[in-house]
C-alpha cells in the first residue's frame, strides 16, 4: 500500500518525507487553513506556501490540490490555473475535484464534478475525485477518467456512530465489521446499522477496491479521512491501493509498547566490551 500524508504542514511533511515511506501528499482547503494561518508569520504569500509544499514532495510525489468551485466552469478555470501555476515546480500537482460540488442548501447542478473529471481527462490533467461517500459515486468517478478516488472512510464512521446519541472521540477505533444499535461491534447473524448496505468506512474503501477490480477501472483507491492506526492496517489488509494518513497517525503507526520494552531491556543488557567496540 503506499502511503500519501494527510496534511498541508510542511514541517510534517518534510519530517514524514524523511523517514521514507511518503509517496505522495494530500491537502484540503481546511487543511491548508490551518497550517497557512500557523506559517503565515514566516511571511509567505499563500503561492510560495503551496509552492513549499510542492518542492519538498518533489518530482514524482502526487500533491493534491482542491479545487473550490462548484460549477464546471469554475472547477475546470480553478484546475487550469493551480495546474498551470505551479505544476511547473516538480511536475507533482494533481486536481482535486468533489465527486458533487453542490452544498446542501445549493442549486448548482450535481453533475459538475464528473463534467469537470471528464474534461481534465481528456486534457490529460490528472485528477483526484474526493468527498466520495458510497461505491456508486465512486464507479461513476472511475468512469469518467478520474485518475485517484478518495473514499472517506472516518467521515462514514464517524456517521454511523453519530445515530447512536452517544459522545465519541474522532480517533476511536470503529469496527471494520460495523456497530450494531447498541454499539457492539456487530457478528455475523447480528442487525448492523448501514449507510446504504455500506457497514464501516473500511467497508466502504472494499466496496471501492472491488468494484474498480471487478471492471479493471484505471483509477487508483486512496482511502482518506483516516483516524487511527488500526484503520490504517485494516485498509492494508483490504489491499487498498493507496492510504493517506495524518501525521500523527503515521507516527502511531511506529508505536508499540513492547518495542519500547524490548529496546530498554536490550539496552540494559549491553556488556562494556559490546560497547567498546564503537569507541
Ligand atoms: C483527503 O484527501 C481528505 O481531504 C481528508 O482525508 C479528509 O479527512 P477528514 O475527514 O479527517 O477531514
Amino acid at each position: 500500500m503506499q502511503i500519501f500524508i494527510d496534511t498541508a504542514d510542511i514541517a510534517e511533511i518534510k519530517e514524514a518525507i524523511s523517514w521514507g515511506i511518503v509517496d505522495g501528499v494530500t491537502t484540503n482547503p481546511s487543511l491548508l487553513k490551518k497550517s497557512f494561518n500557523k506559517y503565515k508569520g514566516d511571511r509567505f504569500s499563500f503561492k510560495e506556501y503551496i509552492e513549499k509544499i510542492l518542492n519538498l514532495a518533489g518530482p514524482g510525489c502526487p500533491v493534491s490540490l482542491e479545487v473550490i468551485g462548484v460549477t464546471e466552469e469554475a472547477i475546470l478555470h480553478e484546475a487550469h490555473y493551480l495546474f498551470e501555476t505551479f505544476n511547473t515546480i516538480a511536475g507533482n500537482v494533481v486536481i482535486k475535484v468533489p465527486i458533487n460540488p453542490r452544498v446542501p442548501s445549493g442549486e448548482n447542478d450535481i453533475y459538475d464534478g464528473l463534467k469537470a473529471l471528464k474534461r481534465l481527462h481528456e486534457e490529460g490533467i490528472p485528477t483526484n475525485c474526493t468527498l466520495v461517500m458510497s461505491p456508486e459515486q465512486a464507479l461513476l468517478a472511475a468512469k469518467a477518467g478520474a485518475n485517484y478516488i478518495s473514499p472517506f472512510a472516518g467521515r462514514i464512521d464517524d456517521d454511523l456512530r453519530k445515530r447512536l446519541g452517544k459522545p465519541f472521540d474522532k480517533t476511536d477505533y470503529f469496527p471494520a465489521e460495523g456497530i450494531t444499535e447498541s454499539g457492539e461491534p456487530s457478528h455475523l447473524g447480528q442487525r448492523a446499522l448501514t449507510d446504504g448496505g455500506i457497514l464501516s468506512g473500511v467497508d466502504l474503501c472494499r466496496s471501492v477496491m472491488d468494484i474498480i477490480a471487478a471492471y479493471d477501472l484505471d483509477s487508483l483507491v486512496i482511502a482518506a479521512s483516516i483516524r487511527n492506526s488500526r484503520q490504517a492496517r485494516e485498509l492494508a489488509e483490504i489491499g487498498s491501493d493507496i492510504a493517506t494518513i495524518p501525521f500523527p497517525v503515521i507516527q502511531d503507526m511506529l508505536c508499540h509498547h513492547k518495542s519500547e520494552e524490548g529496546m530498554a531491556a536490550f539496552l540494559n543488557d549491553v556488556v562494556p566490551e559490546y560497547r567498546a567496540m564503537f569507541q
